[in-house]
């Protein structure tokens, strides 16, 4: 049965992963320059620094993007999403990510450079795998108090929308953050931190 729900979650990831590799190559056939940038598959592979454009992210959306063979989650964060992490903080196994991985730029209340944009690796701290995104407030199927985050359908591992493990889970830990910095304002490098070589 568990393993069913494995299969199901690395499913929806490879579907994800081959969108994005799509769209990636839909950019290099038209702007060369661009497209030669983009390290080859080798190099990805042994951990290339991957840049992102971010600008189509609207309000309350995520992306899935590609680091290392990982799915990479960007959301980009209301107002009202950004408020509603301080009121769940009672309820995670470790709100101020004492435990969990993120870079130096990214110890913070929110857990990113830039409030609004979230930057996530999308692996379950449980078992690795993709947490399903369900920014919707009180859907039927989590609850009156769901306020937005992620849920785990392999074991039912539930994170908010800063990448936080409620309390009492499968899942041990908060969701990393991948090193990464701003290249411009719609544009990320995930790989290197800022300072970084
Ligand atoms: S892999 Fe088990 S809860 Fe996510």
């Amino acid at each position: 049965m568990s393993n069913d729900g494995v299969n199901v979650g690395r499913r929806r990831f490879l579907v994800a992963a081959t969108s994005v590799v799509g769209a990636a190559g839909a950019v290099g056939a038209a702007v060369p320059f661009v497209g030669s940038w983009f390290p080859s598959a080798k190099a990805k592979a042994a951990g290339a620094p991957v840049k992102i454009n971010i600008a189509k992210v609207e309000p309350g959306q995520q992306m899935i993007a590609e680091w290392r063979g990982q799915p990479v989650f960007i959301v980009r964060r209301t107002e009202e999403i950004l408020s509603n992490l301080k009121k769940v903080e009672g309820q995670l196994a470790d709100p101020n990510s004492a435990q969990s991985d993120q870079p130096e730029n990214a110890k913070n209340e929110y857990r990113s450079i830039k409030p609004e944009i979230l930057v996530l690796v999308g692996l379950c701290t449980h078992l690795g795998c993709s947490p399903t995104f369900r920014p919707e407030v009180a859907p039927v199927d989590l609850g009156k108090d769901w306020v937005g985050g992620y849920f785990c359908p392999c074991h039912g591992s539930h994170y908010d929308l800063a990448g936080r493990v409620y309390k009492s889970q499968p899942a041990p830990l908060n969701l990393p953050v991948p090193p990464y910095q701003y290249l411009d304002d719609s544009t990320i490098l995930v790989g290197v931190a800022e300072g970084e070589a």
